[in-house]
């Protein structure tokens, strides 16, 4: 009989997943996770499971009695070893979902190397618990076969990453955690340093400023897989620790970064899921991608647009809209292929939801039976009805959802419903993998709270060159060299050609309301090193983990962390946040304010 304890007689010879036509009629050993148990006619099954893959075990009391008396006290999630021959199921036994299927080890000993405490879930079931109680069990959770899967590709997409930009000449350089507040538009996590009292370190929000100054180095080529930190609202595609697989250029141009990342999604969609994808991508303005899907990450596996009715209703007999249209505002449509079944009900519940997003009204038409019909209709004259049909594209059997106002504010509120309506008319091609490039988004955008402009990317983005004249006269027109690579509808990364001119980015700073000694004190060292020296330079950052989710057909972006965070930025497996000690608060300097967050 063999030792009982682990020792190399109770290495496994094979993973799990892996038994096959090798191992038939070989003295074998497994290690590994016990699942499903079956007991027939005194004989018991189990399924051992390892991250290959899993087999079937078969203790069998007239074979061997005494493993299979061991085996009497196995439950799920018992680490054991078995030793064994592998041998052919009998015919008619083979199980065609497993890639072992075809095989079993018929146990001659066992030493169990790990009991497991009663389970808070079935295993088989993980699918349908709580999140929560996933998240809080996340060593179970991982012990899945798709979370599993999830880690590998996430493994491999990033060692395609380093392949990848390493073979196009880019160097791999970490830059510091424990750094000063870049803005990315969130809030900063930060850290209170002992040494220096009173003061902090920030968390960064990404490595923008060091990597231009790696520009300025002379390093010419930047990457990093990179851990960004930020104190925002979360969703499932945001979370505050995520990762950024991060880019920066020397003496190029939005062209260059283009090419670069284009080749780099062919190369990954082709290693990881060997799909076949097209470059080069569409690219859209901004302007264009408000004014035709209404969002700045639209989803192109959508077949909605939305119309300008500016010209239709201009000259029709609608006051609201005419009067709308002559205060600068604007008219647009939004067809919905096959909406000409909606319910009178379906049509008033749009109209709420369009009201929800802030519009005023939401007109209808429908096309039935060669019949416009709609409240509007009667408010158009034939050529009004001919100009409404060829702007708008209506088929019959479409209905035609009208909203006017604001232009961006409208077109966002369409952009919206479409997705909605798409969602709910399961619109959308599945199949599709929908690329784009957004470019040319505005510079500066208005902040109403704080009444002063702020930068719609950071304030490092390089404004266009022919809209540097009107940079203080007109900021809202200031078009900015920033670009955003969406794939089906989810924004997965955003870069821009930076600012190279410390005079130019002094100028941005001023427009962005920082007083010159602002700006010293939190951007000083930037200016400097500006001042010494630096290319025209310009990058990019994905949204690592967002990529890795498409690629692996998830919803969320937690189900391709290993350890994510609640909607509350809580561990809820470490129980992070959590309180310290008071002799650390003091060493720190820090003092809790009592009642929380109202004080
Ligand atoms: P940006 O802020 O657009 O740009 O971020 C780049 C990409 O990172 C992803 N991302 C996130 N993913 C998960 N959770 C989050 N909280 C989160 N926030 C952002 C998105 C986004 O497109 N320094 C610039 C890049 C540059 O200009 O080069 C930056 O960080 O996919």
């Amino acid at each position: 009989m063999s030792t009982r304890y682990f020792d190399d007689a109770w290495k496994k010879t094979v993973y799990c997943g892996q038994v096959g036509l090798k191992e038939e009629g070989q003295a074998t050993v497994l290690n590994g996770w016990l699942r499903k148990r079956r007991d027939l006619g005194g004989i018991i099954f189990l399924e051992m499971w390892d991250h290959t893959g899993t087999i079937q075990v078969v203790f069998n009391p007239e074979a061997t009695p005494e493993a299979h008396e061991m085996a009497k006290d196995l439950r799920s999630e018992f680490v054991v070893a078995v030793k064994g021959k592998v041998r052919r199921r009998p015919e008619g036994t083979e199980n065609p979902n497993l890639s072992t299927g075809q095989w079993e080890l018929l146990a001659e000993d066992l030493l169990v190397l790990s009991p497991s405490a009663p389970l808070p879930f079935e295993m088989s079931e993980v699918d349908r618990v709580d999140e929560n109680l996933r998240l809080r069990h996340r060593y179970l959770d991982l012990r899945r076969p798709k979370m599993q899967e999830n880690l590998r590709i996430r493994a491999k997409a990033a060692k395609f990453t380093r392949d990848y930009l390493m073979d196009h000449g880019f160097l791999e350089v970490e830059t510091p955690i424990l750094t000063k507040s870049t803005p990315e538009g969130a809030r900063d996590y930060l850290v209170p340093s002992r040494v220096n009292h009173g003061e902090f370190y920030a968390l960064p929000q990404s490595p923008q400023l060091f990597k231009q100054i790696l520009m300025v180095s002379g390093c010419d080529r930047y990457f990093q897989i990179a851990k960004c930190f930020r104190d925002e609202d979360l969703r499932a595609d945001r979370q505050p620790e995520f990762t950024q697989i991060d880019i920066e250029m020397s003496f190029i141009t939005e062209t260059d970064i283009i090419g670069l990342l284009e080749g780099y999604v062919k190369g990954l969609f082709g290693e990881i899921l060997s799909e076949r994808i097209e470059t080069p991508f569409l690219q859209l303005t901004w302007r264009e991608a408000m004014e035709l899907y209404g969002s700045d990450k639209p989803d192109l596996r959508i077949p909605m647009r939305i119309c300008n009715l500016d010209p239709v209703f201009g000259e029709a007999g609608f006051e609201p809209f005419r009067k709308i249209l002559s205060d600068g505002g604007a008219v647009r449509g939004l067809r919905v292929p096959g909406g000409g079944v909606f319910s009178r009900k379906e049509v008033s519940d749009l109209e709420e939801r369009a009201k929800a997003l802030g519009a005023k009204g939401l007109a209808s038409f429908q096309l039935k039976s060669g019949d416009l019909k709609g409240p509007l209709v009667k408010t158009l004259d034939e050529k009004g009805i001919r100009a409404l049909l060829e702007e708008s594209g209506l088929q019959e059997g479409d209905a035609l959802f009208v909203a006017a106002g604001d232009w961006a504010a409208t077109c966002s509120m369409l952009g919206t419903l479409r997705l909605e309506i798409a969602s709910r008319l399961e619109l959308v091609d599945r199949s599709a993998w929908a690329f784009l490039w957004v470019r040319d988004f505005p510079l500066l955008e208005w902040d109403d709270e704080d009444g002063r402009w702020s930068a719609m990317h950071h304030p490092f983005t390089a404004p266009h060159p022919e809209d540097l004249p009107i940079l203080e006269t007109d900021p809202g027109r200031v078009r900015s060299r920033a670009y955003d690579l969406v794939l089906n509808g989810s924004e997965i990364g955003g870069g821009s050609i930076r600012i190279h001119d410390p005079a130019v980015q002094e100028r941005v700073f001023g427009v962005l309301s920082f007083t010159p000694e602002q700006a010293r004190e939190r951007f000083g060292f930037l200016l400097e090193a500006l001042s010494y020296g630096t290319p025209p330079h310009g990058g990019l950052a994905l949204g690592f983990d967002r990529l890795v989710a498409l690629l692996c057909g998830c919803r969320s972006i937690r189900e391709v962390m290993a350890f994510p965070k609640t909607a509350k930025a809580q561990c809820l497996m470490s129980g992070a946040p959590s309180e310290v000690e008071d002799k650390q608060l003091r060493e720190l300097g820090v003092g809790i304010r009592e009642g929380g967050k109202e004080a």
